[in-house]
């Protein structure tokens, strides 16, 4: 037995084998134990012999399959390493690294401007019923103004939101003041697609609601956010409006970065670009969501994101932010 183990052992050159060869002579079924099993059977002065015998045998295998079995996993770690090795001096392969989309970047900025004067980042839904798009805002059924939004209607009381304002809605249902947000999203309206228009673009709404406040604090605000965004050096100028939604109502416009004049497609030739509608609160928003505006007043604007990343990164055409160019898209 012990010289058919050995020789069976040190031919033997996978782990599992090894193991199965250790049960055939050490297990409890083994050939070894069949014979120890049976010692019973022998005369008193034949045991001892036996037995001393059977354990040396016993021993000596134990001992070669624990070799082996050292011997085979040192075998295999070495495989192993050899195959898994790494050549150090080989050149390396690029591969390319994922970039933020120059919206997702100044969007990004916005908020932490907007974070550090203590507003809210908060988010409503882009399918909206037609009463937190328009009638809550102030613009009932028949009102003209609805046709300056050119609206996909989904049915006849819900539509894809044409702005973000409805959050301000949905805002004022739930907190009472004072209130003090943004709402970065986007907005659809069946525009014609050319450089400067997109039938889906984002806005950030922005909202404050307490007692006291005052167009001077919408000025203040809105100062604060452009020169953050342009740096101190850069103009804005107020111009008389009208939204329904707003009284006073104003839109604010940057200094033009591209102008050369009449050609420019950015601002046609005006010098400055609207990015901005705004305005106080309207009492009647106001008592449509429950506040008393003989006790509150806010002021509410939007932002067209496009416009503001076109002026910041010198773009002159919306579209190239949707069509997913790496020429493109690389550059930020
Ligand atoms: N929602 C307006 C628009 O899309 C912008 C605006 C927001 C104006 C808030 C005033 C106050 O044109």
């Amino acid at each position: 037995i012990k010289n058919t183990a050995i020789e069976k052992l040190e031919a033997c050159s996978d782990l599992k084998a090894l193991d199965e060869l250790k049960v055939k002579y050490l297990g409890k079924k083994g050939e070894l134990t069949a014979i120890l099993k049976q010692m019973g059977k022998l005369s008193p002065e034949e045991r001892p012999v036996i037995g001393q015998l059977a354990n040396e045998v016993r021993a000596k295998i134990e001992e070669e399959v624990t070799q082996r079995i050292a011997q085979l996993k040192e075998k295999q770690l070495q495989e192993q390493l050899k195959a898994e090795k790494i050549d150090v001096t080989m050149p390396g392969k690029k591969f390319d690294v994922g970039k933020k989309h120059p919206l997702t970047i100044v969007m990004d900025e916005i908020k932490e401007i907007f974070l550090g004067m203590g507003f809210d980042v908060v988010s409503g839904p882009e399918v909206e019923l037609d009463y937190y798009n328009f009638e809550a805002l102030n613009l009932p059924k028949d009102h003209p103004a609805r046709d300056t939004q050119d609206t996909f209607y989904i049915t006849e009381n819900t539509l894809l939101r044409t702005q973000t304002s409805p959050v301000q809605i949905r805002t004022m249902e739930k907190r009472k003041p004072p209130i003090r947000i943004i709402s970065p999203g986007r907005v659809y309206r069946s525009d014609a697609l050319d450089a400067t228009h997109s039938p889906v673009f984002h806005q950030i709404e922005g909202l404050v609601v307490d007692k006291g406040v005052t167009m001077s604090d919408l000025k203040g605000t809105l100062e604060m956010f452009i020169k953050g965004l342009y740096g101190e050096d850069s103009q804005i100028r107020f111009r008389p409006h009208h939204f329904p939604f707003t009284e006073p109502s104003a839109e604010i416009d940057v200094m033009c970065f591209n102008c050369h004049g009449e050609g420019c497609r950015l601002c046609k030739g005006e010098g400055w670009i609207e990015v901005l509608g705004a305005g106080m609160v309207h009492p009647k928003v106001l008592l449509n969501c429950g506040i008393d505006p003989e006790e509150y007043s806010g002021f509410a604007f939007g932002v067209g994101l496009e416009r503001v990343v076109m002026r910041r990164f010198n773009i002159d055409d919306i579209r190239m932010f949707f069509e997913n160019d790496m020429r493109f898209l690389d550059q930020f």
